[in-house]
């Protein structure tokens, strides 16, 4: 069996078996808000205090947003960027052009001699939606994934969800491409009051996994998996 890389979030470890197995590719789809980008930051940082180094891709926000809201959580990634343990890569969606061009020449020999031990892109549904043919889209998801498995790395690669099935993703392609997959949801108690984040593994390959759907919080110190508790 592949050893097992701790994904930094109490809780999500347990209903692992204590990780990702070593070198996975994970999608983690859900709705706005509900923890993409800090499930990222937290996995991502585990990484970092385990000595490895960590590229993370962005289209949203910028590397300076990026480490103040890193920091809001108390996790300090500049002493990362300082030692060079940490890139942020930055792509504007806005200039589809230049992006797509920065993916094609500069990606490969960066994330092959970078030495990463895991590689975050937030989030693949902006990557994939800078190209306007399907085909595209599945090659270039295809080849980057063949690309960080040449490296080893893990990966988290967030998604955004289809409006009209919450459960795939927005490019219908990641879930099918990527070894893991984790779906996070928000959902309303039966009287309406109130709104629970719920979390599932739909899929992991190469291990045995709680397939329960568990609450989660997302708080000062980031999130937590509520891996012991039910659903509303
Ligand atoms: N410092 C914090 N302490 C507690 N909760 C926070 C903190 N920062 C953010 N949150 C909660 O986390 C939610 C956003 O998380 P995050 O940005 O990771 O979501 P997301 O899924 O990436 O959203 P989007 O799809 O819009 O990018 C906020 O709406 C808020 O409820
Ligand atoms: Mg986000």
């Amino acid at each position: 069996m592949l050893p097992l890389q701790s994904t930094g979030i109490d809780g999500l470890d347990e209903m692992l078996g204590g990780g990702f197995p070593a070198g996975s590719i994970v999608a983690v789809l859900g709705s706005f808000g509900t923890g993409k980008t800090t499930m990222s930051l937290q996995y991502v940082l585990k990484g970092l205090s385990s000595g490895e180094k960590c590229i993370y891709i962005s289209l949203e926000e910028d590397e300076r947003s990026i480490l103040k809201n890193a920091m809001t959580y108390g996790w300090d990634l500049q002493r990362y960027i300082d030692s060079s343990s940490l890139s942020i890569i930055k792509l504007e969606p806005s200039d589809a052009r230049s992006a797509i061009e920065r993916v094609r020449s500069e990606f490969p020999s960066f994330i092959k001699n970078f030495g990463a031990g895991r590689i975050v892109i937030d989030s693949v549904s902006l990557l994939t939606m800078l190209y306007e043919d399907a085909n595209e889209r599945r090659a270039v998801l295809f080849n980057l994934c063949k690309l960080i498995r040449q490296t080893g790395a893990g990966a988290m690669l967030t998604s955004e969800v289809n409006e009209n099935h919450p459960s795939s993703s927005r490019d219908g392609m990641v879930e099918y491409t990527v070894d893991g997959v984790i779906y996070l949801q928000s959902i309303e108690s039966r009287d309406g009051s109130e709104q629970q984040l719920t979390l599932r593994i739909v899929k992991m390959r190469g291990i045995g996994h709680s397939r329960r759907i568990r609450p989660y919080s997302i708080s000062r110190e980031g999130i937590i998996v509520h891996s012991g508790s039910e659903v509303f």
